[in-house]
């Protein structure tokens, strides 16, 4: 990649071969997760600042991991317990643990844009972890990685993404990557959760509300979570959601049959996705999991380390080469 990645916020901003770079980037700290000793010196001396505005369970435990894996120490903001509670504006929050002197922030937060706009106050760089219903990038990058991984290729698939579409930055993230490397898309969900926007984010984008149609030929099927949480009253009462959206193993054979079930996380089994189907032989849900170390470990390397430490680090870290 010719210029260093400053910050990274969407997956709309990053062109094909930045996404395929990173990746590539990814790929020796796969191989690093299966090592006894998962300790790295590449990153000592290196803070990385933690800010959660929002819930995050995984997410939060992965960059966590993913720094101290790299040797980096991480600042944990707890917005439960911050000064965000007592009235502190975003901004001065964000200056607050800038001035911490921390190498990079890694922000999740409820409102669209606001990684985004922390970047354009603060010199460091920023990690977008989750914004709202915008974008979840490295959500994205680590469901593209488990594509490449199991399928050799993410170019031109089919894929098809099930349930509260309107809701989620995965979607989004997920269909501004794939659509850079051609792939198809079926969006399928009740008629209220299936905007018409999301049309507009790539050539082949198609919406149908009837599950079997949408699961027809598909190479990849990512199911989503029903955000009940963002819902004032559910848009469709959950016995009905089951009936008709729940990926059962019935269904997912109207799929190819070696298709790929992914999902981000977490999983309510029984609502959106079966059991049988979360534990069953097409589920990457757990390979999602640890390919998100790897990314984000990559990540971080990308971006904080320097030209000496990316040096060093060619050794061990990239042994696997
Ligand atoms: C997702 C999120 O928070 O955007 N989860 C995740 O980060 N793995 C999806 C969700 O909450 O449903």
């Amino acid at each position: 990649m010719a210029e260093r990645l400053r910050d990274l916020l969407s997956i709309e901003e990053l062109t094909a071969e930045e996404i395929g770079f990173l990746l590539d980037e990814a790929k020796p700290f796969q191989e690093f997760q299966r090592y006894p000793l998962k300790k790295l010196a590449t990153l000592r001396g290196k803070t990385v600042a933690l800010a959660f505005f929002e819930a995050s369970t995984r997410t939060r435990i992965s960059f966590a991991t993913a720094a101290s894996r790299l040797g980096a120490d991480t600042m944990n903001l707890q917005a439960e317990a911050s000064s965000l509670k007592k009235g502190e504006s975003l901004l001065d929050t964000a200056r607050t643990l800038d001035a911490m002197k921390p190498d990079c922030i890694v922000m999740r937060h409820s409102s669209s844009g606001a990684a985004d706009f922390v970047a354009r106050h603060l010199e460091i760089p920023v990690i977008n972890a989750g914004d709202g219903t915008h974008e979840h990038p490295t959500q994205a990058l680590l469901d593209a990685l488990t594509i490449r991984d199991r399928r050799g290729k993410i170019e031109s698939l089919n894929v098809t993404i099930v349930g509260d579409i309107l809701h989620s930055r995965v979607a989004r993230s997920n269909l501004h990557l794939l659509g850079k490397f051609g792939c198809r898309f079926t969006l399928c969900g009740p008629p209220m959760w299936l905007p018409r926007e999301f049309e507009c984010l790539g050539k082949q984008v198609r919406r149908s509300s009837r599950i079997d149609d949408a699961l027809e030929g598909a190479d990849v099927v990512i199911v989503l979570r029903v955000q009940q949480e963002r819902l004032h009253e559910p848009a469709l009462p959950l016995d009905e959601y089951i009936l008709l959206y729940q990926l059962t193993p019935g269904r997912l054979k109207l799929a190819r049959p070696d298709a790929l079930v992914l999902h981000p996380g977490p999983m309510i089994r029984g609502l959106e996705i079966d059991p049988a189907v979360a534990d069953g032989p097409q589920s990457c849900v757990l390979e999602q999991v640890t390919n998100g170390l790897a990314v984000r470990m990559a990540l971080l390397f990308v971006m904080i380390a320097t030209g000496a430490e990316i040096d060093d680090a060619r050794g061990p870290a990239h042994a696997a080469h």
